[in-house]
């Protein structure tokens, strides 16, 4: 069922410190930095040929990632994205298999404009899932 990992999202407390590693030391393309309010973070998005990496840091009080930098202050692997082809069926087909799907459990857009969904760290090896339907 699922596609081609679209990113790895990392969640940093400093995201222009974050962007100018990715920029300066490791030489990447990277994206401005958007603010995402409808999901309480900043993005950016760094081009590799094979895949993505999405910088997420805070933006507001009740940012989502805000307990997860608490636990990690240093920042850390976040999410993996992966692409469905039609993300309701998907969640269909998730949610009769026993998984849960965050939120109300329907999609919402994401960072790129795409229908996603988060799915529970607990159900899928610890790592926290978000679909995109590509
Ligand atoms: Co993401």
């Amino acid at each position: 069922m699922i596609g081609r990992l679209n990113h790895v999202a990392i969640a940093v407390p400093d995201l222009a410190a974050a962007t100018k590693v990715y920029r300066d030391t490791l030489g990447a393309k990277v994206s401005p930095a958007v603010d995402q309010p409808e999901h309480g973070v900043t993005t950016v998005f760094i081009e590799l040929p094979n895949t993505k990496v999405e910088l997420l840091g805070m933006l507001g009080d009740k940012s989502p990632i805000a307990a997860f930098l608490a636990r990690n202050p240093n920042g850390g692997i976040h999410h993996l994205c992966y692409e469905v082809p039609d993300i309701v069926a998907a969640r269909d087909r998730l949610v009769a298999e026993g998984a849960r799907v965050l939120g109300q459990g329907d999609p919402k857009i994401g960072a790129h404009g795409k229908p996603v969904l988060f799915l529970h760290p607990k159900d899928f090896c610890g790592t926290l899932v978000e679909l995109e339907q590509a």
